[in-house]
C-alpha cells in the first residue's frame, strides 16, 4: 500500500500499517522531510513513534519517496496529506488534497482503492470520485477519516477507539476490513457509512471535544463573577457518565492543528448551507474559546499592578499541549506573544516545543531549563500543562524570582501549596 503525506498523520499511518505487517511505501512532495524519515529520524515530537519507524524501515516492510511514479502500483492508496486553514477564511485549503487524488487518477490504471484519510468538508469525498473517474482511471474511492492525537498517535492508530469507513461498495468495504484485520479482530468497532455521513463524523467529534471545552470555559466564567469553584464543578459533572469527565477542562482553551481549524470549517459550512442558528451556536465555540486568551492576559496585566510594560514575563508552555513539539495556534504562544506586543520581556521554556516555538516567533526569548526562564521575572505564566510543572517547588522558585506572582492558566499547581509559600496565585 502507499501512503501519501508524511505529515503527523501519514507517518503515523504508515508505520501503523507496516506494523500491521503491510509492504508500505509513503510519499512526500518535502524531499527534507523524507530524507529524515529514510534515516528513521521522525521531524516531529511524538512519544514511542520514533522507535517503530526505526523498526519498520529496518524490517523493510516501509519505505519513503518522493515520486508518485514508484507508488502507482500499490493495490491501496491511503491520502494524508494536510488541510489547513484557507488564508483569509473559515475554510480548509484542499489544494494538497486535490493535487494528491489528480496525481494518484493519472497514475493508477489498474484496479485500486484511493483512501482519503485527510479532515475534509462534506461533500470532498465525492467530487474527489468524480475527479478520480474523470480521468479515467478504475480506482474506487473511500473516505476513512483518523481521530488520533498528537502525544498518543500510536495508540490511536493501533488501537483506535472506532474505525469509520465511507464507502461506495461491499468490495471497498471487504478491503477495508482485511487491511484492518488485525485491529478489528482486537475489538475496534467499525461504523460502514457513505462518503459524507464519514466526513462529518470526523469534522462532528473534533467539534463536540471542542464545546465541551468552550461549555466549561463559559461555565469557568460565571464562576469567575460568582466565587463557585469551577473544578469542583467538572468533577461532579464528570461522574455523570452521560458527560463524562474528559475534556472539561477549564483554562485557556483548545489549540492545535485540528480542533480550531475544524470548528472553523464546520462553522463555514453551516453558513453555506444557510443554518444560521447552527452557524452561529459552532461560531460561539470558537468565540469563548478566543475569550479565554485575553481573560489570560488580562489576569496577567491585573497581577503586574496594570501593565506589561518593562515587566519580566517567564511563560512556561509553547505547545498547543502537553506531549508534542507543535505549536500550531497554541494558546500558550499567542499569550506570549500578546505580553511580548504589550512591552514585557518574555522569556519562554517548554520542555520540547522551543525549537518550533523560536521558529515562528522568533522575537521573543527562550530557554532551556524552567530557573533560567523564571530568573528575576515579575511574573510567572504557566500556559501549557504539562506533568513536569505541576512538580515545581514554589519555595525553591522563590529565591529565582522578583515577584511571585503565578498565573497557572491550566489549573494544574496546588493553590494552597503556592499561596502558603508567599505566592499570589491566581487561574
Ligand atoms: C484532536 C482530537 O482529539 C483528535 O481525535 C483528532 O484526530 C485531532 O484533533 P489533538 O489536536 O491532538 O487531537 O488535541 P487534543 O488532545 O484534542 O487537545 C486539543 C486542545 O484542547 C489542546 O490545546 C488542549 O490543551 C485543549 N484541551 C483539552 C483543553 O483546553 N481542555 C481539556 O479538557 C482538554
Amino acid at each position: 500500500m502507499s501512503v501519501i503525506g508524511c505529515g503527523y498523520l501519514g507517518a503515523s499511518h504508515a508505520v501503523g500499517m507496516a506494523q500491521l505487517g503491510h509492504d508500505v511505501i509513503a510519499l512526500d512532495i518535502d524531499k527534507d522531510k523524507i530524507a529524515a524519515l529514510s534515516a528513521c529520524e521522525l521531524p516531529f515530537f511524538e512519544p514511542g513513534l520514533g522507535e517503530l519507524l526505526r523498526k519498520s524501515v529496518e524490517s523493510g516492510r516501509l519505505r519513503f519517496t518522493t515520486s508518485y511514479d514508484e507508488i502507482a502500483g500499490s493495490d491501496v492508496h491511503f491520502v494524508c496529506v494536510g488541510t489547513p486553514q484557507l488564508a483569509g477564511s473559515f475554510n480548509a485549503d484542499l489544494r494538497w488534497v486535490e493535487s494528491a487524488f489528480v496525481e494518484l487518477a493519472q497514475r493508477v490504471t489498474e484496479p485500486a482503492i484511493i483512501v482519503g484519510r485527510s479532515t475534509v468538508p462534506v461533500g470532498t469525498a465525492r467530487r474527489m470520485a468524480d475527479v478520480v473517474r474523470g480521468h479515467g482511471s478504475r480506482a474506487e474511492v473511500a473516505w476513512n477519516p483518523e481521530f488520533l492525537r498528537e502525544g498518543r498517535a500510536v495508540e490511536d492508530t493501533l488501537q483506535p477507539a472506532r474505525l469509520v469507513f465511507g464507502v461506495e461498495s461491499p468490495q471497498a468495504e471487504q478491503l477495508l476490513r482485511a487491511v484492518y484485520r488485525p485491529i478489528i479482530e482486537d475489538g475496534s468497532p467499525v461504523v460502514v457509512a457513505d462518503y459524507a455521513t464519514a466526513e462529518l463524523v470526523k469534522v462532528s467529534a473534533n467539534a463536540f471535544l471542542a464545546t465541551k471545552i468552550s461549555f466549561i470555559n463559559a461555565i469557568a466564567q460565571i464562576c469567575e463573577a460568582t466565587g463557585a469553584d469551577v473544578l469542583r464543578i467538572a468533577e461532579a459533572l464528570g461522574y455523570d457518565n452521560r458527560i463524562g469527565r474528559d475534556f472539561l477542562g477549564p483554562g485557556l482553551g483548545f489549540g492545535g492543528g485540528c480542533l480550531p481549524k475544524d470548528i472553523r470549517a464546520l462553522y463555514a459550512c453551516a453558513a453555506d448551507l444557510r443554518l444560521a442558528d447552527v452557524a452561529t451556536f459552532i461560531r460561539q465555540i470558537d468565540v469563548i474559546n478566543a475569550s479565554r486568551r485575553d481573560r489570560a492576559l488580562s489576569l496577567g496585566r491585573e497581577l503586574l499592578g496594570g501593565s506589561y510594560a518593562e515587566k519580566r514575563v517567564c511563560v512556561l508552555g509553547a505547545a498547543f499541549k502537553p506531549n508534542t513539539d507543535d505549536v500550531r495556534d497554541s494558546p500558550a504562544l499567542a499569550v506570549a506573544v500578546a505580553a511580548h506586543q504589550e512591552g514585557a520581556r518574555v522569556v519562554v521554556h517548554d520542555p520540547v516545543a522551543t525549537e518550533s516555538a523560536r521558529g515562528v516567533h522568533p522575537e521573543i526569548e527562550y530557554a532551556d531549563r524552567i530557573v533560567m526562564a523564571a530568573r528575576d521575572a515579575d511574573l510567572i505564566m504557566l500556559l501549557t500543562d504539562w506533568t513536569d510543572f505541576a512538580d515545581i517547588d514554589p519555595v525553591q522558585l522563590s529565591g529565582v524570582v522578583r515577584c511571585r506572582n503565578m498565573l497557572d492558566g491550566r489549573n494544574v499547581l496546588t493553590p494552597e501549596r503556592w499561596r502558603s509559600a508567599g505566592w499570589t496565585y491566581r487561574a
